[in-house]
C-alpha cells in the first residue's frame, strides 16, 4: 500500500504528454514511462498549488548543448504544459555548471550551407518564443551562444551570481544563429551588444542585470525557488489577462512605437470583453480579493 502511494505522489511531480497518457495503466508505469520520453530534459509540477512546470535541461555530460534531440524535447514539453489548464507559468532551467552552453557543435561541424538552408536550420527553436504562458529562464553557470539566446527567448531571466553569459560564435567562426544579434541587441543596446558578439567575451551575471537583460541576480541554490515564486505570483492574476499583456509587451519588440502603441491600445480595450477585468475592478471597489477564472 505504502508502495502505491510512493508511486501516486512521485507521478504526480511529472507531466504526461496528453496523447501518451490514456495508453498507461498505472501511476507507476507512467513516471517511468515519462522519464523515458524525454531523454534530454526533466519535467515537473512545482510550487504549493502545482501549477509551475519546470523544466529542467539534463544533459550534464555536454554542459547542455543544444542538440536536435534536446529542442524537440523542450517544444514537446512546451506543448504539453501549455495545453495542461493546471500549469499557470513555465521555469526553464538548467544544471549548476551550465544552463547550456550553446548550440551542439559537434552536430554543427560538417553541416552544408545547403543543408542549413533547405532544412531552416535552428528555425524550431521559435516555439520557445511562442509560449503563450509565462516562462522565466532560471540560469545558473554558463549561457553560451544558443544557451544565452534561449534565456533570452524566455520573458525574464533571474540568474544566479556565478552565471556568465555570451556570445562566442564569432570564436569559432560563425555568428549567433538564434536570436543573439537581435534580442541582445534590443536589450543591452547596439554598443554592448556590438562589443559582446565581436569579440566573443563572456560577462557576468551582475553585468547582465546592470545591463537589464537580467532582472534579477541570486545566490545560486535560490534562483529556481525565486523563478518558481515569480511563476507563483504571477498565476494569482488572469491568465487571460497576463497572456494579452505579454502579447502586447512583445510586440514592443516587433513593431515600432506607434504601431505598439496601437496594439496596446487594442489590446487594452480587448480586456473590457472579458470577465477577469470586470471582476478585477469590482473587487478593487467592493475592497476583497478578485476571484479570477480565465474568462
Ligand atoms: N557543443 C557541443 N559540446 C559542447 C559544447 C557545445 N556548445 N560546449 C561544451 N561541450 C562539451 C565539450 O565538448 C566537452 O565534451 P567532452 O567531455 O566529450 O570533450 C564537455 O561539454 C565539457 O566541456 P569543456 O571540457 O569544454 O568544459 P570547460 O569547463 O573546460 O569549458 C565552456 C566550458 C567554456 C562552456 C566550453 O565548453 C565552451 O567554450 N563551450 C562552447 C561554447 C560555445 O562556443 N557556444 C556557442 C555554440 S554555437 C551556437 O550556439 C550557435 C547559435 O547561435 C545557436
Amino acid at each position: 500500500m505504502a508502495f502505491v502511494k510512493l508511486c501516486s505522489s512521485i507521478s504526480k511531480q511529472i507531466i504526461q504528454p496528453a496523447f501518451r497518457v490514456q495508453k498507461l495503466s498505472t501511476p507507476f508505469s507512467r513516471s517511468l514511462s515519462t522519464a523515458a520520453n524525454y531523454e534530454f530534459i526533466k519535467v515537473e509540477k512545482k510550487g504549493e498549488k502545482e501549477n509551475i512546470g519546470l523544466i529542467t535541461l539534463n544533459r550534464k555530460k555536454a554542459l547542455n548543448a543544444l542538440c536536435d534531440g534536446l529542442m524537440n524535447d523542450i517544444s514537446n514539453a512546451l506543448d504539453s504544459l501549455e495545453a495542461d489548464k493546471s500549469i499557470g507559468a513555465i521555469v526553464l532551467t538548467g544544471s549548476e555548471k551550465a544552463f547550456a552552453a550553446g548550440a551542439d557543435i559537434k552536430e554543427m561541424q560538417n553541416k552544408t550551407f545547403s543543408e542549413c538552408f533547405s532544412g531552416s536550420f535552428l528555425s524550431a527553436w521559435d516555439r520557445v518564443s511562442k509560449t503563450t504562458k509565462p516562462i522565466i529562464a532560471a540560469v545558473n553557470g554558463y549561457a553560451l551562444g544558443g544557451g544565452c539566446e534561449l534565456a533570452m527567448m524566455c520573458d525574464i531571466i533571474y540568474a544566479g551570481e556565478g552565471a556568465k553569459f555570451g556570445q562566442p560564435e564569432i570564436l569559432i567562426g560563425t555568428i549567433p544563429g538564434a536570436g543573439g544579434t537581435q534580442r541582445l541587441t534590443k536589450a543591452v543596446g547596439k554598443s554592448k551588444a556590438m562589443e559582446i558578439v565581436l569579440t566573443g567575451n563572456q560577462f557576468t551575471a551582475i553585468e547582465a542585470e546592470k545591463w537589464g537583460l537580467v532582472s534579477k541576480v541570486f545566490p545560486v541554490e535560490q534562483v529556481v525557488d525565486e523563478a518558481i515564486k515569480l511563476g507563483e505570483k504571477i498565476c494569482t492574476n488572469s491568465n487571460l489577462i497576463v497572456a494579452i499583456c505579454k502579447e502586447s509587451v512583445n510586440s514592443a519588440y516587433e513593431t515600432t512605437l506607434s504601431e505598439g502603441l496601437r496594439t496596446e491600445k487594442r489590446l487594452f480595450y480587448s480586456t473590457f470583453a472579458t470577465k477577469d477585468r470586470k471582476e478585477g475592478m469590482t473587487a478593487f471597489l467592493e475592497k476583497r480579493k478578485p476571484d479570477f477564472t480565465g474568462e
